[in-house]
C-alpha cells in the first residue's frame, strides 16, 4: 500500500538532517521517493545524517525555514506532491535557555513551511509534525483525545500548542473547500531509536554515559511517557500523508500517534531496559533541577486506529532492544555497515507491521 503509493512521488522533507528526518529520508527513498530535504546543517556530533550520508539518498538543501523567500524559491522549484513537515526546535530543556528561538522556529517556522506550500499549487497532501505535549497537560492518567485543550506548561510545548492553533486557524482561513492542501496535524509521543544524539533526551544521554564508562544519571525517574520505536509515528505520517493525498480534506485534523497503553514506562524502567540490552551501565538518581516537567503524559490512539487504521507494532521493550542493537552497533562493531543495518530495521519493521501486511520494500 505505502510502498506502491510513495513509489515515483515528490515530496519535500523539513527536518531531513535530524533524527526523525534522517530515518524518514531513508524510509521514503526505499519506497522509491524523490526527497528533497530542507534544513539546518545538523547540530550533533556525531550525527546520523552525516555517519550514514543522507544527503547522498535526497535532493539536499541546507536552508532555514525562517527564511520565506528562499525556502518559498526552493518549494516551487522541487514542485512536490506532498509535505512533511518536521523541522523544529524540539527540546524541552532549551526552550527554557532559548524561548525566542524556540517560538521563532516552531511557530513562525512552521507558518512560513504551511505559507510556502501555498504558493506551491503541486502540493496536494501536508503532514505537519507536532508533539503530544501539545496539550494541556493535566496530570491525569488517561490518554488525551485530539479534540482536548491545547497548553503547554514549558515554552517548547507551548510553542507546539499554538502550532495546533496556528495551522487550526490556517486551515480554516486558506485551505477550505476547493482552496490549497488537505493539511493534518500529528502528535507523537517519545520518540526512541537509533541514530539520536540530541542532549537531554534519555536514550541518547544513557548511550552517552555507557560509553563513558559513567553512571547514567537520571533527572526525574518517575515520570510516565508513552516511548516509542522511530518507525511507528514515521508509518503514522506516511499513511496520513497518503490519505490527504486520495482522500483530500476529509483527513485534514488533528492524529494522535503512540504506542499502545502497555508501552507507557516510567524513565528509570527505559533507563534500566538500556542498561540491561546493552549488558552494561549502572542508573543512579541524580539530584532534580527545578525545571518543570511533565510527571505524566499519555496518547490516546483510538482516532489513529478507527479513523486512519494505524496501529503501532513494537512494543516499548522491543523499541528499546532495537534502539540499543543499533547503538551497540554503530560503537562496538566496525564489521557492520550502519545505512546496511538501518535499511534492515527498515525492512524488519515493515515485515511486522500490524495494519500494513504484504508490505516489504527490500
Ligand atoms: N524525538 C521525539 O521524541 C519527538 C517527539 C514528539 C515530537 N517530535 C517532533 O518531531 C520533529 C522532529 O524531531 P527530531 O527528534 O527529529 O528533532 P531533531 O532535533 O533531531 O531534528 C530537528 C530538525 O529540524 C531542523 N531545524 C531546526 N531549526 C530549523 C530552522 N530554523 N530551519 C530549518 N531547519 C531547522 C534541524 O536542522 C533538524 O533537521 C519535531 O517537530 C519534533 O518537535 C519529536
Amino acid at each position: 500500500m505505502l510502498k506502491n503509493f510513495y513509489n515515483g512521488k515528490r515530496v519535500f522533507l523539513t527536518g531531513h538532517t535530524g533524527f526523525k528526518g534522517s530515518w524518514l529520508t531513508l524510509w521514503l527513498k526505499l519506497m522509491g521517493a524523490e526527497v528533497l530535504g530542507y534544513s539546518l546543517e545538523p547540530n550533533t556530533e556525531p550525527s546520523m545524517f552525516e555517519e550514514l550520508s543522507i544527503y547522498s539518498h535526497c535532493r539536499n538543501e541546507f536552508g532555514n525555514i525562517l527564511d520565506l523567500k528562499r525556502l518559498t524559491e526552493v518549494m516551487k522549484n522541487f514542485k512536490p506532491e506532498i509535505v512533511f513537515h518536521l523541522a523544529a526546535q524540539p527540546i524541552v530543556r532549551l526552550s527554557y535557555s532559548e524561548p525566542i528561538l524556540t517560538y521563532q522556529t516552531n511557530v513562525i517556522g512552521s507558518l512560513n513551511v504551511l505559507e510556502a506550500a501555498r504558493k506551491c499549487d503541486s502540493v496536494k497532501s501536508f503532514v505537519n509534525v507536532t508533539t503530544d505535549k501539545c496539550y494541556e497537560n493535566k496530570e491525569i492518567s488517561r490518554g488525551y483525545k485530539e479534540d482536548e485543550p491545547m497548553g503547554g506548561y514549558d515554552m517548547y510545548s507551548s510553542s507546539k500548542g499554538c502550532v495546533e492553533i496556528m495551522s487550526s486557524s490556517f486551515r480554516r482561513s486558506f485551505l477550505q473547500d476547493d482552496n490549497g492542501y488537505a493539511m493534518a496535524t500529528a502528535r507523537a509521543g517519545n520518540v526512541i531509536g537509533g541514530g539520536d544524539w540530541a542532549a537531554d533526551r534519555l536514550i541518547p544521554d544513557c548511550v552517552r554515559y555507557i560509553n563513558a564508562n559513567k553512571q547514567i544519571e537520571i533527572r526525574n525517574p518517575i515520570a510516565v511517557r508513552p516511548w516509542q520505536h522511530v518507525l511507528e509515528p514515521l508509518s503514522g505520517y506516511l499513511l496520513l500523508g497518503q490519505k490527504l493525498f486520495e482522500e483530500g480534506k476529509k483527513y485534514a485534523d488533528g492524529f494522535n500517534f503512540g504506542p499502545n497503553e502497555d508501552s507507557v514506562l516510567k524513565v528509570a524502567d527505559v533507563a534500566q531496559k538500556v542498561v540491561d540490552y546493552y549488558g552494561k551501565g549502572e542508573v543512579v538518581v541524580h539530584k532534580r533541577d527545578d525545571l518543570h516537567e511533565a510527571n505524566l503524559l499519555m496518547l490516546n490512539i483510538e482516532k489513529a486506529e478507527v479513523v486512519l487504521g494505524w496501529k503501532p507494532t513494537y512494543s516499548a521493550d522491543n523499541a528499546i532492544k532495537k534502539s540499543v542493537e543499533w547503538y551497540k552497533n554503530f560503537y562496538e562493531n566496525d564489521d557492520i555497515d550502519m545505512y546496511d543495518y538501518t535499511i534492515e530495521q527498515i525492512s524488519e519493521y515493515e515485515e511486522n507491521m500490524v495494519w500494513n501486511k504484504n508490505f516489504v520494500t527490500k
